[in-house]
């Protein structure tokens, strides 16, 4: 159960549409390379770290904290960890939901046949169309925003729960059929050297950040979901191979995507691989437009990138509903409807981003980029680094030796290990230069 609610978290539009995109705009191999790498080395074990914490602390993540800082008679800062992750639930939420509204309103239109044989130039003109207009984007975004609100506040994750386990195994057939349809007719060798082949000229401190932030991102971790799903954790289970068997299913996932779109980018020289954020809903109808039967596999896709969504969507809320519940006397509905509500309404500054406010920006970004730039590429990994040296450095031992007994001890040894001298040092330096980089870029 927690394999299936954590992997549901994890595997999402990060995988699907954002790994893709960011890979295409930080040049290819090199970026992959170092998101592999910052997945191993920081992603896995930070996430050991965080289901840890909410095993011990069997509550809300910010309750958690509090309760773990308490008893070891820590200092009251630590419970930032949990006050960070339910704020940067709600600023991710806000513009998640609008993204999961895109992949929405593409499910109709795949069924309409809006893309058969359609080429670049429509399925562009196509997606300018959607952006452009502000009503169907809030339309589509509401709609997800009241699909994931409800299924929590009527507290049928559970049932969600099971259509994930059924749903998610289809998504993996789907993408590997798609793989085969971008080996036949796309550019499978220029995608393949583009996503393996690093070129290490192209990356800076900027896109190093990037990978860091995208590797907590996509694991879900520094943000209290993985820690609130931790809480469901039965005692006896081990952390370590479950971590291990979470990451590895998300890894795979994003490079099958990845190896789904980029041999369409390559076969199609109309199509830029740094695009950005509309790179998988260009490619992708192009390549439903031409195969046999894209229609129905169109609809499908979408259908299941938006339940992926909904399943990441539902652990978004869920540490900022849980503290509610605990702290304020809130029921399980109506904290759902307030933090959706919230979320919903920081959304619609994404969806001006888009037409209206497309000029507006803050320190460079537009009002899109900076919520993505504030949660993944700060919040994110600061709690990271928080999560890392607390449990490294400054929890009792014995707490973390006790939670991780059912597993191996030269794992144990070896975790532990990476986790006090590898992590902080590393993540710190990277958000360090990482930030420097970007500012001195946008100056
Ligand atoms: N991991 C999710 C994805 O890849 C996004 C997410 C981030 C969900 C943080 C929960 C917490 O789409």
């Amino acid at each position: 159960m927690f394999i299936m609610a954590a992997t549901g978290s994890a595997v999402g539009l990060g995988n699907i549409w954002k790994f893709p995109y960011i890979t295409g705009e930080n040049g290819g191999g090199a970026f992959v390379l170092v998101y592999l790498v910052c997945i191993l080395l920081l992603g896995i074990p930070v996430m050991v770290a965080e289901v840890m914490l909410g095993r011990r602390g069997r509550q809300s993540p910010v309750n958690a904290m509090r309760e773990l800082t308490r008893e070891a008679g820590l200092h009251g800062f630590w419970n930032s960890i949990g006050w960070l992750g339910v704020v940067a639930g709600l600023l991710i939420l806000s513009y998640y939901s609008v993204i999961a509204g895109w992949a929405l309103a593409y499910i109709p239109e795949m069924g309409k046949g809006t893309f058969q044989g359609a080429g670049v130039v429509e399925s562009q003109a196509f997606f300018d169309a959607l952006l452009a207009d502000k009503s169907r984007l809030l339309a589509w975004q509401s709609l997800f925003m009241v699909l994931t609100v409800g299924v929590v506040a009527c507290g049928v994750v559970k049932g969600l729960g099971v259509a994930v386990r059924i749903l998610m195994p289809l998504l993996f057939v789907l993408l590997l059929a798609m793989l085969v349809f971008a080996y036949r007719e796309g550019d499978f060798a220029a995608a393949a050297t583009f996503l393996f082949r690093p070129d290490f000229g192209a990356l800076t401190g900027r896109s190093v950040l990037e990978a860091l932030g995208h590797s907590f991102f996509t694991l879900s971790l520094g943000m209290g979901s993985i820690m609130a799903y931790g809480a469901y954790m039965p005692a006896d289970a081990s952390i370590g191979k479950t971590v291990l068997v979470v990451a590895l299913l998300d890894t795979l996932v994003a490079l099958m995507a990845g190896m789904a779109i980029f041999p369409i980018v390559f076969a199609n020289p109309s199509i830029n691989p740094a695009a950005g954020p509309e790179l998988l809903f260009v490619s992708l109808p192009v390549a439903f437009g031409a195969m046999p039967g894209g229609l129905l596999v169109g609809m499908l896709f979408f259908i299941l990138v938006t339940i992926a969504a909904w399943s990441s969507a539902i652990s978004l809320i869920e540490p900022g509903v849980a503290w509610l519940i605990e702290q304020r006397g809130f029921n399980r509905f109506s904290a759902n409807i307030l933090l959706g509500l919230m979320a919903w309404a920081l959304g619609l500054g994404t969806i001006l981003s888009f037409n209206d406010w497309s000029g507006v920006t803050f320190g460079g970004f537009t009002f899109f980029a900076a919520m993505d730039f504030l949660t993944s590429r700060i919040m994110l990994p600061l709690t990271g680094l928080f999560i890392a040296i607390f449990v490294g450095w400054v929890m009792p031992r014995m707490t973390a030796k006790s939670e991780l007994n059912g597993d191996n001890s030269k794992m144990y040894g070896l975790w532990l290990w990476v986790l006090r001298y590898i992590c902080p040092p590393a993540i710190g330096v990277v958000l360090l230069v990482g930030l420097y980089d970007t500012f001195a870029a946008a100056n």
